[in-house]
Order: C-alpha cells, then sequence, then structure tokens
C-alpha cells in the first residue's frame, strides 16, 4: 500500500524497475541486447501485475529449463510431434520480411525459420534465454534480441511486418493473453499477418469433465490452459479488431492409449499430414492445437 502511494507517476515506477533490473540490463547491453520497459499507454497496475506474474514465470522456467530438454521425447509437444506442428506455422511465414518472435524462447531456432529471414527480433521476458541465442545468432543487425520484463514492447503503432506467437497464449493466465495478443496487434503493420501457432485447445475430456474457458491447475506457464475453437476466436476477434482470418487450422489428434513412442513416429511419416487433416475434419474435439494466420485490414 505504502509502496502504490508513493508511485504517483509512470515515471516513478519505471525509474524502480530500471533500478531493480540495472544490472541485468548492462549485463544485456554488453551483448547488444535491448530491453523494452513498455509502459506507455498501460495503467500502473496492469503493469504492475504484469511484472510480479511475468517475474514467476521467468523463476518457473528457468528451473524448468535445467531440467527438461525439448530435443527429447519426454511429453507430447516434443521431438518429432514439435518440428511436425513447427512445420505447419513456418509454411505461414513471408521469408522476404522482417519478423518479432514474441517469446521466442531461446537459440532453438538457429536451423529452421530465423536462419532463412532478412531480420528476426525475438522478443522474451527470460534473460537468460536470450544469452543463450545471441551465442549462436552473433549478427545483432539481422537478429535484434529484446528483453522484456512486461512481454510488452516499445515499437510504435503498425511497425512490425509480421508477428508470430508461438505457445503463448494457452501458456499464460487469460489476462496476460489479451494483453500479449494486443500487443501484437498494435504493433503489426496494416496489411501484415499475426500468425499464432499452438494453442492448446479444449479436448473432448475437458469439455466431459466441464472444463471452462481455462483450465488453471494451480501452476503458472506451460500449457495449463485450453481454448475451444469458439473461445480463441473470440478471444482473437476482441484482441485484434478490423481483422481478416487468412487461415485456421487444427493440428495434430490426440490418441490417449496409443504409446508415446509410437504417436511421435506417426508425426514423422512423409503422408501424416493427409491423415491429420482428415481427423480433423471428422472427428471434433482431438486436436492438440489451433493455429491461426490472421491479417490486419
Ligand atoms: C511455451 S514457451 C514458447 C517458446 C517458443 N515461442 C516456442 O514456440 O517454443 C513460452 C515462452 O513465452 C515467454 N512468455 C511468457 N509470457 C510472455 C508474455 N506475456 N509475452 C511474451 N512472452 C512471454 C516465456 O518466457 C517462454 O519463453
Amino acid at each position: 500500500m505504502k509502496i502504490e502511494k508513493e508511485l504517483t507517476t509512470c515515471q516513478d515506477f519505471n525509474n524502480m524497475v530500471v533500478q531493480y533490473y540495472a544490472e541485468v540490463i548492462k549485463l544485456l547491453e554488453k551483448h547488444h541486447i535491448k530491453t523494452h520497459l513498455g509502459f506507455q499507454g498501460h495503467p500502473e497496475g496492469t503493469i504492475s501485475y504484469l511484472l510480479v506474474m511475468n517475474y514467476l514465470e521467468i523463476v518457473r522456467r528457468t528451473t524448468e529449463v535445467k531440467t527438461q530438454s525439448d530435443k527429447v521425447f519426454t511429453g507430447s509437444d516434443v521431438g518429432k510431434m514439435r518440428q511436425y506442428f513447427n512445420g505447419l506455422f513456418e509454411s505461414e511465414i513471408d521469408y522476404s520480411k522482417a519478423l518479432i518472435d514474441m517469446g521466442c524462447g531461446g537459440p532453438d531456432w538457429k536451423d529452421t525459420y530465423w536462419t532463412k529471414l532478412p531480420k528476426v527480433i525475438g522478443l522474451e521476458l527470460n534473460y537468460l534465454r536470450l544469452l543463450e541465442a545471441r551465442k549462436v545468432f552473433p549478427d545483432e543487425k539481422k537478429v535484434e534480441l529484446v528483453f522484456s520484463p512486461t512481454g510488452m514492447t516499445d515499437f510504435p503503432d503498425n511497425s512490425i511486418p509480421q508477428v508470430l506467437s508461438s505457445a503463448i497464449i494457452t501458456s499464460v493466465t487469460p489476462n496476460i493473453a489479451q494483453l500479449h495478443l494486443r500487443e501484437c496487434w498494435r504493433i503489426l503493420e496494416p496489411k501484415g499477418k499475426l500468425i499464432i501457432a499452438r494453442v492448446q485447445t479444449k479436448s473432448l475430456k475437458n469439455i466431459i469433465k466441464g472444463g471452462t474457458f481455462t483450465e488453471f491447475n494451480g501452476v503458472y506457464g506451460a500449457f495449463n490452459q485450453v481454448l475451444s475453437k469458439k473461445e480463441f476466436c473470440s478471444l482473437v476477434d476482441k484482441c485484434c479488431p478490423n481483422n481478416k482470418w487468412v487461415k485456421f487450422k487444427k493440428m495434430g489428434f490426440r490418441l490417449p492409449l496409443i504409446p508415446a513412442q509410437i504417436k511421435h513416429d506417426m508425426y514423422d511419416w512423409k503422408y501424416f499430414k493427409y491423415l491429420d487433416a482428415f481427423i480433423n475434419a471428422v472427428i471434433p474435439h482431438m486436436a492438440i492445437h489451433f493455429l491461426a494466420v490472421i491479417e490486419k485490414q
């Protein structure tokens, strides 16, 4: 309460955060990683909420990344499955234009889409992941890395030709998902495309259980939330006005009784995308993820 009284203007708040992150900001600058505080246009309450929740997210992810690798078959969304899902959104990218990857993670994209683009901006809350990325992408002109403790940016309105949000909106709280989508939309150029990939779907199991808007299992982060198609579409329409839906796709399907290794191998099959499209066309509520491409009018 005392702190709130003292923080009368955004400038006070800004200074406090800069002080808190001073050492980090200095270290990042040394590695040509910028910091965006992204306070403009947001009430202090919103910014405090983002800072607290995102700080918890950084702590959680830092411990998770140490113990878990996306390169091994440990979950439902890694290995060959992951490569398949990424392949689908990568084919929606325009490789002649710059792209911002909102919540990019670390250096994982060194052999895939980042290297094919003329310019990439990778924005992340977890600065340790950015430091890892800088080692792999030393060319700061081609790969601009941005640390944002709020998830918001300092880029002007309508300034970025294409925006990618992969595995974010169902990994964060519903409030943050909305703020994130609004920010993606704000910075996107008119006629530019927002690619929203790997949105965790509400499955038949969730529906039978009577799942509400979100499943928030008491742990912040990593696919704790699910959305039905209707919920996802209305969330996008609410946060991204004047839009045109260019693509909506379901990706993957759940096979509860099949061993994980067999499922993963299936995703590597040459004709899997046809089977995937067929299953998702005839059986509702089997899909694992949604993929959407939205154009700003
Ligand atoms: C599940 S990972 C996805 C990483 C990567 N985009 C991918 O597709 O693998 C979620 C990432 O989003 C970041 N993140 C969490 N909240 C965010 C927010 N509000 N804005 C931007 N990024 C966020 C996390 O730090 C984490 O690296």
